[in-house]
């Protein structure tokens, strides 16, 4: 699965390259909360670029390290909503929100056995205090993935792009 990127970055015309990008991106979006998260926003769009999601909800992140993006920044920029989270709350009315998240206070559904609703949201929490409770209350599922290590957690750009493969690998096998 996947673009023939190297023809369409031949091309000088860039509304040409999104327009095409457009025509393959997937029914899901990341959603990620947290100033701890300005380094790992930036790993995010890369992920979200090559799993082709269709837009980005930057929330409370006032600056990212666009150097993480790489060479995905160009295409992805203009798809991200920043926001705090009580217009996140308001902008996604509707929508299916699938919470990431493991705690041990936290009531889960293990990400190998999960089947996706229609055009997600994937919200990730930040690094230190994890997604917050008016995010959590309103998802309409919380997902958790796998750890076999010692440390409690995955770091959320990690998660970002093992959920993004897994939506990919569940819908276009
Ligand atoms: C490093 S974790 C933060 C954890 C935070 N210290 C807490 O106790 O809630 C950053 C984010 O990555 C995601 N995450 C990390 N490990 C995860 C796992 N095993 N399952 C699901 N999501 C995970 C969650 O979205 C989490 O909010």
């Amino acid at each position: 699965v996947g673009a023939p990127y190297a023809e369409y970055v031949k091309s000088e015309d860039k509304q040409f390259i999104k327009d095409t990008l457009a025509e393959i991106r997937n029914p899901f979006e990341l959603a990620i909360y947290g100033s701890e998260n300005c380094w790992n926003f930036g790993a995010i769009l890369r992920v979200g670029h090559n799993f082709m999601t269709t837009g980005y909800y930057s929330i409370d992140i006032p600056w990212y390290y666009k150097k993480a993006a790489m060479t995905a920044r160009p295409w992805e920029r203009e798809r991200i909503v920043n926001c705090n989270i009580e217009e996140f709350l308001e902008k996604t009315k509707g929508r299916n929100i699938v919470a990431f998240e493991r705690r041990s206070t936290l009531e889960t559904e293990d990400i190998r056995t999960f089947k996706y609703p229609e055009n997600p949201i994937l919200l990730f929490g930040s690094e230190k205090f994890g997604v917050p409770d008016a995010l959590l209350e309103r998802a309409d599922y919380v997902v958790s993935i796998p750890v076999m290590g010692l440390v409690y957690d995955h770091n959320v750009a990690v998660c970002a792009g093992i959920a993004s493969y897994d939506w990919l690998s569940k819908h276009k096998a």
